[in-house]
């Protein structure tokens, strides 16, 4: 384990952020949540995103994935500068990388298959690409432990299992990246351990990126790289989580 410094140097970068910045403006406030951010993720690894409650990591994640766009500041995924293209060619972006919340998000009414398939669906295929879907889908619930529970409805499982889901449903696109905000926070720690583990096993299958938020230091250690984050700013610090 190395604790990243604000100059980041990796062999192959996947994620390569630079400069970022970001501020919400609220009523009465204003809240640096990126204060100029510089950080290089290698492909393949497993980088844990470290840092107190306001630190900035859910914004970063965002940022990475696309869910919110920055003030200032690139950042390049693969070969696609993201904060560089168009509202099209982003929401093609954001369907291929992974996203795993910390509360699940899934969708009650629908079953647990189609709650993995939900990320394809505005890709609307004929009907062998739909079947095709479903096999993946059912491939990635065996993957994740849920061979038999396809027709649930997703919120009748527990926790750690609608965690399961959600992976499930990061990886139906195939995504090089992965970026999975505390996963384990809704779960007691016997369960949070077996996420931790299920998301190392799928990144060791499918060769995934993996960007993990977490206050959990005990994970942290088991990652390839610690980078903490404090007023959203990097820092060289040790992490006090
Ligand atoms: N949508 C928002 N509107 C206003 N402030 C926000 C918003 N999102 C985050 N913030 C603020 O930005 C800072 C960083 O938040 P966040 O990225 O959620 O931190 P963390 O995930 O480390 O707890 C906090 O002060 C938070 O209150
Ligand atoms: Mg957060």
């Amino acid at each position: 384990m190395t604790i990243q410094g604000s100059i980041p140097e990796v062999a192959d970068p996947v994620i390569h952020v630079s400069e970022l910045r970001k501020t919400f403006h609220t009523l009465d406030a204003e809240v640096i949540a990126a204060d100029g951010i510089d950080l290089a993720v290698g492909r393949g690894t497993v980088t844990a995103l470290t840092g107190p409650s306001g630190s900035g990591k859910s914004t970063l994640l965002h940022l990475i994935g696309a869910l919110d766009s920055p003030d200032s500041g690139t950042i390049r995924v693969g070969d696609v500068t993201i904060t560089e293209i168009s509202a099209r060619r982003l929401a093609d972006y954001r369907a291929s990388i992974g996203f795993v919340f910390q509360s699940f998000h899934l969708l009650a009414t629908l079953s647990v298959l189609d709650n993995v398939t939900v990320p394809l669906l505005p890709r609307r295929g004929g009907r062998r690409d739909a079947a095709r879907t479903r096999d993946k889908a059912r491939e990635l619930l065996a993957a994740v432990g849920l061979a038999g529970r396809e027709n649930s409805p997703a919120t009748k499982l527990s926790g750690g299992q609608q965690q399961r889901v959600a992976i499930a449903r990061a990886l139906i696109n195939e995504p090089s990246v992965v970026l999975a905000d505390e996963p384990t926070g809704n779960l007691d720690t016997h369960t949070g351990e077996e996420i931790i583990r299920l998301l190392f096993d799928l990144r060791d299958t499918y060769r995934t990126t993996l960007v993990i938020a977490t206050h959990d230091f005990d994970l942290a250690k088991r990652c390839d790289n610690v980078v903490h984050l404090r007023d959203g700013r990097l820092t060289t610090e040790a992490p006090q989580v």
